[in-house]
């Protein structure tokens, strides 16, 4: 929207034509000698050609004594669309170097109320562009796979924004394709730009959007619905782009329902508490490990049900023992059985199983070919009311449980193994092991092959990162191709 301009003074004709390049970096550049040279606002035109590239904006400075609060709100308000932005840059900085140095300090005057205008709006663009950039996975010019996103921002934000992606999706190539502008990551060097795209050039839908709908499925808590407060922040103007918005209509529909279905399913006390389980053992663990011959997966895992290595199996319903083919290429760890697991005695049939299983077939997984366990093998729970809700397993435990998983290792003989979180990478790897540094790539220990990535359940709890999402796809996709270059002749 363009506005009238507050410093247009029609008694003072422009003199001075500066053409720049449309980047702050280049505007201080001019702003400086034009200072230097005593050159009034009233006599400057300012002309930026939008068409051209912008340089990302530094944290250095022309040597032009301002205060910082000024820098940071300038910096910002560059990237506003309005074409009166550099004018007002210059009016402010001539103020505040010809005697009004606290300039900044008067929030009602009307220069600084624009800044602040231009920088608010700015800096929330930056915003919805880092919740609602969605990359969509393509086969990349060499095999590998390349993200692409298309977002339409409004305002020229692209090169301010680029550094958060490229810190974000370091380990990941990919392009952001905009109307003004592109980026484009290739995984080291610089972030570099190119001319703006046609929304034709960007992928439609691929399999990591069933993978975004089932998370924001499981994230949709229809007892909180407020549609107010959904739509100031996920605007309707950016649902044409994101896969799950074609599912709200239907969850706010659904919300009633599910509410009434939720408070009705009320566990019983045998279910909360411990449904059958198993007589005590008659055989101890290591007797089970002993007599277990390659091929006996089952064999362990009954024995497994009669484990008391720790207290855990009291409150548990169950054992839940790892499950698919023996041998295997890939073999997931997660961390221990959450309620549906112990409930049903499989591993990750619930809530994060079910983002699981989306995010396999979006890296070109299959469930059914890999061999999914967990670290510990019972669920750790505490009871509030009627609910029974997870407790992180203490290093006891874990140890505890240990023998059970290298067994399972013994038998699958996996080429990779995935560990889905910090208990299942620190289990495998040691304590030193931390998910946000060592994801992603693959880690060779006493010859064999180990990935680490996020947990599903952390995903779950996070909303408000969703681009972990897209990272934790990446990073299943690393085990994916390791496992192609394994069986490459
Ligand atoms: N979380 C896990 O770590 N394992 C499961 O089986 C389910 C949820």
């Amino acid at each position: 929207m363009t506005q009238k301009s507050l410093f247009d003074d029609a008694d003072t004709p422009a003199l001075t034509a500066v053409r720049i390049h449309p980047d702050f970096t280049s505007w201080q550049q001019r702003a400086r000698q034009l200072l230097l040279d005593e050159v009034p606002p009233q006599r400057v035109w300012w002309q930026a050609d939008e068409t051209q590239s912008r340089a990302i904006a530094t944290a250095g400075n022309a040597n032009i004594r301002v205060p910082k609060p000024f820098l940071t709100q300038a910096r910002a308000a560059s990237c506003h669309r309005n074409g009166d932005r550099w004018a007002l840059l210059y009016h402010l900085l001539w103020r505040m170097t010809h005697g009004e140095h606290h300039l900044m300090a008067l929030s009602s005057d009307p220069l600084v109320v624009q800044l602040h205008y231009y920088a608010k709006a700015v800096s929330r663009d930056v915003h919805k562009m880092k919740a609602f950039v969605r990359f969509r996975a393509v086969d990349g010019a060499d095999g590998d796979p390349r993200y692409i996103a298309w977002f339409e921002p409004d305002h020229y934000i692209v090169e301010y924004a680029a550094p958060f992606f490229q810190r974000r999706f370091a380990n990941m190539c990919w392009s952001i394709l905009t109307p003004d502008c592109c980026a484009h990551w290739e995984g080291r060097g610089e972030v570099w730009f190119s001319a703006g795209a046609d929304k034709a050039a960007a992928p439609g839908d691929d399999l990591v959007e069933e993978t975004w709908r089932c998370y924001y499925r499981s994230i949709f808590n229809p007892a909180r619905v407020k549609i107010q407060a959904m739509l100031s922040e996920m605007p309707q103007k950016y649902w044409k782009n994101l896969p799950e918005a074609r599912l709200i209509p239907e969850l706010v529909r659904e919300s009633g329902n599910r509410v009434d279905t939720m408070t009705n399913e009320v566990k019983t006390a045998e279910q909360l508490r411990c449904g059958p389980r198993p007589a005590a053992p008659e055989q101890t663990l290591n007797d089970a490990i002993q007599h277990s011959e390659p091929g006996s997966i089952q064999q362990l895992a009954l024995a497994a049900q009669k484990c008391r290595n720790c207290p855990l199996w009291q409150p548990a319903t169950q054992t839940v023992f790892g499950a698919g083919p023996v041998p295997a290429p890939i073999m997931l760890i997660g961390e221990q059985p959450g309620d549906q697991e112990d409930l049903t005695g499989k591993p990750f049939v619930g809530p994060a199983g079910a983002l699981l299983n989306h995010a396999l077939t979006a890296a070109g997984l299959r469930r059914d070919e890999l061999y999914i366990t967990n670290t510990v093998k019972h669920f750790k729970f505490r009871a509030r009311g009627k609910r029974r809700l997870h407790e992180r397993p203490r290093e006891e435990e874990i140890q505890a449980c240990a023998p059970w998983l290298a067994a399972e290792i013994d038998q699958v003989q996996p080429d990779i193994i995935v560990c889905l979180g910090a208990t299942a990478a620190q289990a495998q790897l040691g304590q030193g092991m931390q998910v946000t540094r060592d994801r992603g790539k693959v880690i060779t220990r006493q010859g064999r092959h180990y990935l680490i990535t996020v947990h599903p359940a952390y995903l779950l709890r996070n909303g408000e990162s969703p681009h972990d999402l897209e990272r934790f796809v990446a990073d299943l996709q690393v085990a994916a191709r390791h496992l192609q270059l394994l069986r490459s002749p």
